[in-house]
C-alpha cells in the first residue's frame, strides 16, 4: 500500500482524480467500482468537472461495493440512487453498462450471488474507490468479516447504523441489513484508491496501516492488496505511528 497525506483535501482529491483520469485515458471502457459514502463525493465532482472540460467518462463500466437491503432503487438513500445521480447522469453512462446489487430483491441471497457473478462477468474491477468506516469496516464488511469473504447479506452494526442515520429522518429508518462485496472480492480489484478525511477516521486508519491484519479491523486486510493508494488528510493520518508517510511505501 502506498500512503499519501496532505493538509489540503482539494489537492488530495485532485491527485486521486489524476489517477482515475490516467486509467480512463488508457482504457475508456475500464470497470470502476464506486464507493457510495460522503468522503468520495468531491472526487466524483472533480471528475464531473473534468468531463465538462472534455474528459470522456461515458464508456466506463460501473459497479459498486454494497447496497442496503429493503430500499427500492428510487429511494433517495439507496446506493443505486446515489450512483444514478452522482455518476451515471453526470458522466453520461448508459445504465446498461452497470452491475449494481438489487437490494430490494425478494431473495437477497440470490441477489448477492447475482451481484458477485455480475462483477465476474465484467471481467473484474479495474479500479475500486474505497472509504473506511470509523469502526474499520470496508464496504459493509463489519468487524469479524473474514479476509476471504465473498459478496453476501450482512447485518449492520449499531455503530454503522448510527453513523449513517445522518442521512435518514430517524435511526429507525436505517436498514438493518445490506448486500456487500466481500473482503476477498474487494481484494481482487486490480487497483484501489482509498480516501479518508477527518479525525473520526484516524483510529481506523492507524489500525488499518500500522496494526496487524485482523478480522476485528476489516480494512487491515487491504495490507495484502496488490495496488492500493491511500489518500489521508492530516487529521485522518494523525494517529499513524509510521509518521508522515507522504510518498513512502507503508507496507
Ligand atoms: P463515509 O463512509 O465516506 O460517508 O464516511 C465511509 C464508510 O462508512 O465506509
Amino acid at each position: 500500500m502506498h500512503v499519501v497525506t496532505g493538509e489540503d483535501i482539494a489537492e488530495l482529491i485532485s491527485e486521486a482524480a489524476d489517477q482515475v483520469e490516467e486509467l480512463v485515458r488508457a482504457n475508456p471502457e475500464a470497470v470502476i467500482g464506486i464507493a457510495t459514502g460522503s468522503t468520495p463525493e468531491p472526487l466524483y465532482a472533480e471528475l464531473t468537472r473534468r468531463a465538462g472540460e472534455g474528459l470522456d467518462l461515458s464508456g466506463l463500466r460501473i459497479t459498486c461495493l454494497d447496497e442496503y437491503i429493503g430500499l427500492p432503487a428510487e429511494h433517495p438513500q439507496s446506493y443505486r440512487h446515489y450512483i444514478a445521480e452522482q455518476i451515471l447522469e453526470p458522466w453520461g453512462i448508459d445504465p446498461a453498462h452497470t452491475v449494481l446489487p438489487e437490494g430490494d430483491a425478494a431473495d437477497p441471497d440470490a441477489a448477492a450471488a447475482a451481484f458477485e457473478d455480475g462483477i465476474t462477468g465484467l471481467g473484474g474491477v479495474d479500479l475500486q474507490i474505497l472509504g473506511i468506516g470509523p469502526n474499520g469496516h470496508i464496504a459493509f464488511n463489519e468487524p469479524g468479516s473474514p479476509a476471504d469473504s465473498r459478496t453476501r447479506v450482512v447485518d449492520l452494526t449499531a455503530e454503522t447504523r448510527e453513523a449513517n442515520s445522518r442521512f435518514f429522518d430517524s435511526i429507525d429508518e436505517v436498514p438493518t441489513q445490506a448486500l456487500t462485496q466481500g473482503i476477498g472480492t474487494i481484494l481482487e480489484s486490480r487497483k484501489a484508491i482509498m480516501l479518508a478525511f477527518g479525525p473520526g477516521k484516524a483510529e481506523a486508519v492507524a489500525a488499518m496501516i500500522d496494526g496487524p491484519v485482523d478480522e476485528a479491523v476489516p480494512a487491515s486486510a487491504l495490507q495484502d492488496h496488490p495496488a492500493l493508494e491511500v489518500f489521508l488528510d492530516a487529521a485522518a493520518a494523525s494517529r499513524l505511528v509510521s509518521g508522515d508517510p507522504r510518498s513512502t511505501d507503508a507496507g
